[in-house]
Formats: C-alpha cells, sequence, structure tokens
C-alpha cells in the first residue's frame, strides 16, 4: 500500500473517506478508490488505481463491457472522471456527457456552446469539487469554464456569470485580442480550481497566469504572473514592459498537487512566438518552468527553468507526477516531470533540489543577428533520455537501401546537432526527438510505492527553419505568414495530417465557416479574435480564392504593422515537417515509439519496449518499428499498465508493468487517443478510454468511449 494511501486510512476516522484533500478543517471531499475524481486519477497525476480484480492472471480474457458512440468524428482526448459510479466525459465537439458507468447508457449531456463545431476539442478533462453532499463538475469549453450539477447536468447558476466565466477574467490589458482555451482541466484545492491555459503562438498571446477561482462564486482568489510585472522577481529575463507586450509561458497540460502541502506544480509552455525571440530578449522566467507554487496564496515556492530563451518549441508538454523515492535509506518526496527533449526531471518537492545531477551545456548562437541565445542551457545527466537526441547518417531508415539512399541524401542538407541548435534561414535544422516529442500530454504513470514512472514516447525526426518576412506582400498574403504558415506551411501545403494544407480548401467550406475558423479556432488550431474584420475577410479570401487574393494584393493594401496582429515579426517559422521518406513512413530507423519503465530511485531503466505498429508494415514483416503515440498510460496496483494511444493499430494493450511483456490486446474501431481511466461499479472493475481516427485520416471516422471489464 502507498504512503499516500496509508494517510488516507488514518485520515478517516476524522473524515470518513480514503482519498481526503484537506480535511482537517472542512467536511472536504470523500472519493474511495472506485472512483477516478481527477485528471491522471488523483491530484497527484500518478495515473494509479489500487484496484486490482483484473490482474495479471486473468487480463487475457478482458472484453469490452460495453461502447458509447458519439456521432462526431473529430478528437477526443479525454480521460474521464468517474465518481460513484457515473462516468463524465465530453464529445469530440465539446458536449458533456454523463454515462452509466456499468452500461454506458446516457444520463445527461449539455450542449453548452451555441454554433457547431467551430469550438471543438480538445478538452481534455474535467474536474469535480466535492463537500459533503455537495458537488460541482467544472469543465473547459474553449474559452469558457464552466460549473455544472453532476446529477442532472444543469448550470450551477452560483458561479460566475449564470454557471460561466470567462477564462479571460482577470488577464491583463485588452483580453479581448486573446485567444485562449482550456485543453488540459483544472486541480481542485479546498474550495478553488487552479486554471492555466492554451494560447496563440505568435503574438498577440496572453501571458500565461495561473490563476485560482473560488469554487462556488468563480471570483478570482490569487494569480501567479508567469512573465512577471514589473519589480516581480524574473521581470529582469525581459524586456520592459513584458506583460503588456508578450504571451505564453503559459500551462497548458495540467497540474500536480501535493494536497497535504498545499502546493500545486505547474509546467510551463514556451514565450510567443514560438521560434523567434528577437523582442523578447533575456531567459525569459517563467516560462519553460516547473514552477511550486503555495497552492492558497499563488506564492512560488520554487522553480526549474528547463529551457533558456526558447526559440525550439520545447514546452513542458505533460502534467508532473507526485513520487515519493528512495535515497540512502530515507524517503523522499519528490516531483517528476517529463519533457519533449525525452528527459525525466525529478525534483525534491519541498526544496526543488534535482535529485539527479543537472549539467550545463553550452549552446551555439543564432546566425539571426536579433537572436540573443542564452550561452548555456541545463542538461540532466540522468536518467538517460527515453528519446533518442542526435541524429546521424547511420540511424536513418533501413526499410529498403532505396529509401536509405533517399534519406540519406536528404540528411546531408540538414544541420543536425542535438539539442539546442538555433534554426538558420539557409537550412533546414533536425529536431530530434520531434516537435511532438519524446513525451506529450498524455502524461506518465506512476508506481508510488515503487518510485517507478511508466513513460510513452514519439522517437521520430522532425526539421524546422525560418525565412525573413519579406516587404511589400500583400496584406494577407503577409496576415498568412505570420500568423498562420507556422502551421499550414509558408507554401500552404500544411503538414498533413494533423495541419491541413490550404491550397485546395474542401468544396463544404463556406466563407462563413472559413471566418468562424479563423476568429473562433478549431481543434488544435486556436482561434484570432485580435484579427480586425477586413483581415478575416482577406484570409477568407486568401484560403478560399487564392487566384483573387493574389491579384488584389497589391502595393498600397501592403501591411499596416500596428494594426496586423503580429504581421511585423521579422522572421517567421517555415512550417513543421516531419522527416519523412516519400511512402509516408519516418526516415529515421525504428522504434518510431517506445513505452518506457525507469526506477526513479537509481535513475536506471527496468525495460523498453517498441511500442505500436503499422499493420501494413506488420504484414510484411517489420513487426517491432514502433509508431507515433498520443494519450497515456495506467497502472494499477496489480501490476498492470493499460494504454492505448498508438495512432495506426488501434490497440488497447495491457502490458506486465514489471517486465514489458505484452499480456493482452485488443483492437479497438478508433484508436485510443487518450489516457483511459479506471474504476469500480457494483464489484466490477472497468478500464475505459476515448476513441477517435481524426490523427489518421485514412482510417474511418468516428469516435466512442469503450470500457472493458472481465466477464460476468
Ligand atoms: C497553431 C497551428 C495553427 C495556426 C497558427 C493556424 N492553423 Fe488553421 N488549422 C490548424 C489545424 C490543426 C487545423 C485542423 C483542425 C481540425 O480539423 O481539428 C486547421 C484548420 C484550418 C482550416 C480548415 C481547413 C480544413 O481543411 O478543414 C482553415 C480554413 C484554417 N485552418 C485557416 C487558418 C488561417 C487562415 C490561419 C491564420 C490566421 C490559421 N489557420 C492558423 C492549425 C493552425
Amino acid at each position: 500500500m502507498t504512503q499516500a494511501f496509508m494517510k488516507g486510512i488514518a485520515l478517516s476516522a476524522l473524515c470518513l473517506g480514503i482519498f481526503v484533500s484537506s480535511c482537517s478543517d472542512s467536511e472536504q471531499a470523500v472519493f474511495t478508490a472506485s472512483d477516478w475524481p481527477a485528471y491522471g486519477g488523483q491530484n497527484n497525476g500518478n495515473r494509479y488505481s489500487t484496484l486490482t480484480q483484473v490482474n495479471r492472471a486473468n487480463v487475457s480474457r478482458l472484453k469490452p463491457a460495453w461502447q458509447f458512440n458519439m456521432d462526431d468524428a473529430g478528437a477526443s482526448q479525454t480521460q474521464p472522471i468517474v465518481v460513484g459510479g457515473v462516468v463524465y466525459g465530453l464529445t469530440p465537439t465539446l458536449d458533456v456527457i454523463a454515462l452509466n458507468g456499468a452500461s454506458g447508457e446516457l444520463l445527461w449531456s449539455f450542449s453548452g456552446l451555441d454554433g457547431p463545431s467551430y469550438f471543438k476539442g480538445p478538452s481534455r478533462g474535467l474536474s469535480m469539487w466535492k463537500n459533503g453532499d455537495k458537488e460541482i463538475l467544472f469543465v473547459g469549453l474553449v474559452d469558457k469554464l464552466i460549473a455544472i450539477d453532476p446529477d442532472n447536468g444543469e448550470l450551477v447558476a452560483e458561479f460566475g456569470d449564470d454557471g460561466v466565466l470567462d477564462l479571460r477574467t482577470g488577464l491583463p490589458g485588452d483580453t479581448s485580442r486573446f485567444y485562449v482555451s482550456l485543453s488540459s482541466p483544472g486541480v481542485i484545492y479546498r474550495d478553488t480550481i487552479i486554471v492555466g491555459f492554451r494560447t496563440a503562438e505568435s503574438p498577440p498571446a496572453a501571458p500565461g497566469d495561473i490563476r485560482a477561482f473560488d469554487v462556488r462564486t468563480g471570483k478570482l482568489v490569487w494569480s501567479f504572473h508567469t512573465i512577471p510585472a514589473a519589480g516581480e522577481f524574473g521581470a529582469d529575463t525581459w524586456p520592459e514592459n513584458a506583460r503588456a507586450t508578450q504571451g505564453g509561458a503559459n500551462a497548458w497540460a495540467g497540474f500536480a498537487l501535493d494536497e497535504e502541502r498545499g502546493i500545486v506544480y505547474v509546467p510551463t509552455g514556451s514565450a510567443v512566438p514560438d521560434f523567434f525571440g528577437g523582442e523578447r530578449a533575456g531567459d525569459n522566467l517563467f516560462a519553460n518552468s516547473l514552477i511550486a507554487l503555495d497552492a492558497t496564496t499563488g506564492e512560488r515556492i520554487w522553480h526549474f527553468q528547463a529551457v533558456r530563451h526558447d526559440i525550439w518549441d520545447r514546452d513542458f508538454p505533460a502534467p508532473p507526477s507526485l513520487v515519493t523515492v528512495q535515497r540512502e535509506g530515507k524517503a523522499i518526496d519528490a516531483v517528476a516531470q517529463t519533457s519533449k527533449q525525452g528527459y525525466v526531471y525529478l525534483f525534491n518537492r519541498v526544496t526543488g533540489e534535482s535529485l539527479f545531477p543537472i549539467g550545463e551545456r553550452t549552446a551555439s548562437p543564432s546566425s539571426i543577428a536579433e537572436e540573443q541565445t542564452a550561452t548555456s542551457q541545463p542538461m540532466p545527466t540522468a536518467p538517460e533520455p527515453f528519446a533518442r537526441q542526435t541524429l546521424t547518417a547511420d540511424m536513418l531508415t533501413t526499410r529498403s537501401p532505396e529509401m536509405n539512399d533517399w534519406a540519406r541524401e536528404q540528411f546531408s542538407n540538414f544541420i543536425s546537432a542535438g539539442q539546442f541548435v538555433p534554426f538558420s534561414t539557409k537550412q533546414p535544422t533536425v529536431v530530434f526527438p520531434g516537435f511532438d516529442g519524446g513525451a506529450e500530454w498524455g502524461g506518465a504513470a506512476i508506481d508510488p510505492g515503487r518510485g517507478i514512472i511508466y513513460i510513452n514516447s514519439n522517437d521520430i525526426a522532425w526539421t524546422g527553419a525560418l525565412a525573413a518576412s519579406p516587404d511589400g506582400m500583400g496584406f494577407a498574403e503577409a496576415l498568412y505568414q505570420a500568423q498562420c504558415a507556422v502551421c499550414h506551411g509558408v507554401d500552404k501545403q500544411g503538414a498533413p495530417p494533423e495541419f491541413p494544407a490550404l491550397i485546395n480548401a474542401p468544396e463544404s467550406l463556406s466563407p462563413e465557416d472559413v471566418r468562424n475558423i479563423i476568429r473562433r479556432g478549431i481543434g488544435r488550431m486556436p482561434g484570432f479574435p485580435a484579427l480586425a474584420p477586413e483581415a478575416v475577410d482577406g484570409l477568407t479570401d486568401l484560403v478560399l480564392n487564392p487566384e483573387s487574393a493574389r491579384s488584389s494584393s497589391s502595393q498600397e493594401d501592403s501591411v499596416p504593422s500596428s494594426s496586423s496582429a503580429g504581421s511585423d515579426v521579422p522572421y517567421r517559422f517555415t512550417g513543421y515537417h516531419r522527416f519523412l521518406d516519400p511512402d509516408g513512413y519516418p526516415a529515421v530507423a525504428p522504434p518510431w515509439g517506445t513505452l518506457n519503465a525507469i526506477d526513479l530511485n537509481t535513475g536506471e531503466y527496468l525495460w523498453k519496449v517498441p511500442f505500436g505498429e503499422h499493420p501494413e508494415l506488420k504484414a510484411q514483416g517489420l513487426e517491432t518499428t514502433g509508431s507515433e503515440n498520443y494519450g497515456g498510460p495506467v497502472l494499477t496496483a496489480s501490476g498492470l499498465l493499460f494504454i492505448g494511444a498508438t495512432l495506426f493499430d488501434r490497440k488497447f494493450r495491457a502490458y506486465d508493468a514489471a517486465t514489458g511483456e505484452l499480456l493482452w490486446e485488443y483492437e479497438m474501431p478508433y484508436s485510443g487517443m487518450a489516457t483511459p481511466a479506471v474504476y469500480m461499479v457494483d464489484g466490477r472493475q472497468y478500464i475505459v478510454i476515448a476513441t477517435s481516427n481524426s490523427r489518421n485520416r485514412r482510417a474511418p471516422q468516428g469516435s466512442a468511449y469503450i470500457a472493458f471489464a472481465l466477464p460476468e
């Protein structure tokens, strides 16, 4: 039994429950081991269940118990929460749903957002506040935080504005300019909900303030400035007045909370714009940092910045996890954080001291005069990275001699020198592991008693480059290059399937659709509320009628820089490019995805296996390629690691957590691009996962929650 669990029991006489939060001064939450009451399972981010009904001996008999189909074909990345036998989740178009955990029957649904799918996802989880008999369900619907009565799906009128809180509340300046979206849920601490948000990747973007709101009223309780105000600690790592002029350094991946100590751990992403820092000279605290905040006041206790003056979009991509490790016979409460580069950081939870040595590596300067890179970057020395670090010619694809030749030829044009190499305007630079990690948003699973962390990782190369923004472009084209090219490419070819090409926009898109998409965002695309109506019209025309847009772009309507929302940034990123071979497979040698078990007491790997398949390659005998994967694992006390996540094979798998042996797998209709949840109803254990195929456009589209259990 874990320490946290034991403490829970010790307190239970007082508070009548197990996973008790802060019950000493209020009649607080009473969740049981049958529940999965928070994103990550518990607020500690362990993705761990004490349930043991499904075990190594019987897991081979696991079967779907129910499937809840959703009409929407978009992505569902939601890890549901489960309280009292009810599964709370979201559909791809962000309807909130409550399902009977035993049957999958729909109990209620809430369609909070008017206007159709432009608002859609991701919203990766939900939060439940519970006090005695009172429960409130909190859900992020893009730029709104809503409070729902979990009994009937109705808004809780006392919270915010009739149950709805605008997530721009408390942000500085003219907040209507900002796109914000609660893509990962808030964490409940006592009577507050603590939230971050996702924002735009180019200016204007909101500064990533971390805020706590009162769960009953929606009133702002505290706010921590990840871009410090003048006079605050870290303000000297930015140009003057940074809070008004800069954005990002936001926490989009979620948090971990030490309930007993009242400390919330906040992982942040890069400052905006992602790839050019010429206008934000300095280290840019608290971007790319793990920050420990007093959960009652929002005051900083300690922080660690993993990337100084980030110009590679190396956000912390996953919520942290709490763990207790043994060092020289002593138990140390620690917090683990994974990174896109493939590092696991481990810190003393109270002092912030790193429990593995972190070295410094001299970093090369940028070839762009306006860019001042940090002279050195922190480099963890242990554990070994869980993804490969520097691509060399002998690591290229061996699928066939022809492909190897092709890859070598391409590779000879790239800069490849590992981490922290500034992008160039002359040649593409290899980003390895790629922009999608290493680790991603699914998070890690923790064996809290043993101090073991389980991490799924991507392991493919991408490339990136910069281009100077040319003068004299037409208004719409210049805006496109400044605001859209980062994802849809300078040539509008995108990087399908995630980033669609815009050269042949689907005929089904009407001008009104495109205007809505640009204003409000869709899926992974942020909205651009700061753009003036003429700008939105110009871009719409550019997307739908490229020819006429080009001919009308004369000199006289070239970019008015003040109103053009960031189009005056002198360098732009030319687009996210996976390094793929002509058949569309990664041009690096496999494994392209891995599953890793690392002992955090020692930093040693217990095991590492290729993770995921490309079914058609498997049919040709290439079985252990691994594949890209999104969504995380969960661990049960019976020693089973459950994970979907693999992009192409649509399998849900159970591994022996001790050895990495695959014990069971099941092919689902759609991929499990989400982290599962584990719960029990009426004595039966279930493992539920959201599935969808939107990342794999060649597969039949659809989405469903699927719950697995042993046959009755
Ligand atoms: C941060 C990345 C990103 C940026 C910046 C971005 N987009 Fe997108 N865009 C996407 C993604 C991802 C999708 C697909 C979303 C989905 O369907 O889930 C998309 C979809 C679209 C679509 C719908 C295309 C289709 O095939 O359905 C249009 C139109 C579009 N974007 C236009 C723009 C314009 C114009 C801009 C600049 C103002 C822009 N985008 C900026 C990522 C981005």
